[in-house]
């Protein structure tokens, strides 16, 4: 029985998560007789050993078959050396489908050459949208999800944006959040920060605090600004961030900064998710952050003006407080008042979405269904 070879591709930190649990189905099923198999491929776009070894060794993720290399530059030179690198790949050594996921710029750069290349293409977390085009993800998401043959979503806003831009249901496959699916596969595993003995915190007494979008961090006015009021509003309590090699530029440029911050570098995994549950309140700029607070009933307030999670607002413990530091004074007061929302967590959000995914590829992988030209 001859193989069907899945690219899984994996190229910035919020991928490696994603993947995780994918590749251990597919796996799965293969012990069960399916002749699925995949060819891991890391885009290279993080490198950092904090931003991409540290999360292969937690999770137990194989080492990828290939490395593209393609490292950091402006958008267009990661996007083309990422583009150059897997056309390459996929020239000498081509396969029956290309999974991607999330929303980076290895997502769309990846899902452009397979789909040139006819190669299906799959999106894992397809079909959310923020609606906010000044974002670089929001333009990977639209982009990937104009040329993808199958959808796989987290939530009914993924499905219902799917079926306003005309696509068929038959491409639309709500399966949850393979996120989530290494968060609870990882829950008894969290582990506290080498920092965290000599650090004199306590558990429910500190905040987390990550910031790294291009709007926030980008001028060190701003970023200074949000820290600032962080700070004022976080009723005497610590906070603890994380710094992103992005931000660490403006934060050079910040010089010294208001007094109750520890400064730690990204954190594992482990220690990161840790950080969250042990938290009194999570301040973040960050999607994937707001599912993790979500299903932990961690209270969550994100600085920005949009998401393309609703359901961490509506359903879950996230709260939109927008990029002005002035408008997280009375979110943090309310907080500290105790009047929070408790929050649930989102349909299928369940910790099995991987094995559904794993079920479905099986059934339309190498299958002429797998590449429904447009479906429209
Ligand atoms: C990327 C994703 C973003 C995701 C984030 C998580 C895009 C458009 N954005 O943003 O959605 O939330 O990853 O981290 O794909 N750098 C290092 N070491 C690394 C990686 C990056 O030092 O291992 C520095 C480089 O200076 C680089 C900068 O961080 O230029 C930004 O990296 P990049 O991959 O362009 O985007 P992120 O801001 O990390």
């Amino acid at each position: 029985m001859s193989h069907r070879l899945i690219d899984i591709i994996a190229g910035a930190r919020p991928n490696f998560m994603k993947v995780a649990p994918i590749i251990r189905a597919i796996d799965a099923l293969a012990r069960t007789g399916s002749n699925l198999s995949w060819r891991l491929i890391h885009t290279g776009q993080h490198y950092d050993k904090r931003m991409s070894d540290d999360f292969f060794e937690q999770l137990g993720i194989p080492q990828p078959h290939v490395n593209l290399g393609a490292g950091s530059g402006s958008a267009a030179e990661q996007t083309s050396a990422i583009m150059i690198g897997y056309e390459g790949l996929l020239l000498s050594a081509p396969s029956d489908m290309c999974l991607v996921v999330g929303d980076v710029t290895s997502t769309m750069a990846c899902a452009i050459v397979a789909q040139k290349l006819q190669i299906a293409v799959c999106h894992i977390e397809g079909g959310i949208r923020s609606g906010d085009w000044t974002m670089p993800e929001e333009i990977n998401r639209l982009v990937t999800d104009s040329i993808t043959n199958h959808f796989f979503t987290t939530s009914t806003f993924a499905n219902a944006n799917l079926r306003a831009a005309g696509v068929s249901d038959d491409r639309i496959h709500f399966v949850g959040n393979t996120m989530i699916d290494t968060l609870m596969a990882n829950m008894d595993r969290l582990r506290e920060p080498a920092f965290w003995a000599a650090s004199g915190l306590s558990a429910g007494r500190f905040f987390v605090v990550t910031l790294h979008r291009p709007a926030n961090v980008d001028s060190p006015e701003n970023l200074a600004g949000l820290l600032q009021a962080i700070a004022q509003g976080a009723s005497g309590l610590p906070v603890v961030f994380p710094v992103h090699p992005r931000t660490a530029k403006a934060m050079r440029a910040i010089g010294e900064l208001p007094a109750g911050f520890i400064i730690v570098d990204p954190q594992p995994y482990l220690e990161f998710n840790w950080l969250v549950k042990n938290a009194f309140a999570v301040i973040t700029d960050s999607g994937g952050v707001t599912e993790e607070t979500t299903v932990m009933g961690i209270p969550c307030m994100t600085l920005r003006a949009s998401t393309e999670r609703p359901e961490t607002v509506t359903v879950g413990t996230n709260e939109l407080i927008g990029t002005d530091p002035r408008a997280l004074a009375p979110a943090l007061d309310r907080l500290a008042a105790g009047n929070w929302k408790k929050g649930s967590i989102p349909e299928l959000w369940d910790g099995k979405a991987a094995e559904r995914i794993a079920a479905i590829l099986d059934r339309i992988v190498g299958t002429p269904s797998a590449r429904l030209i447009t479906g429209r």
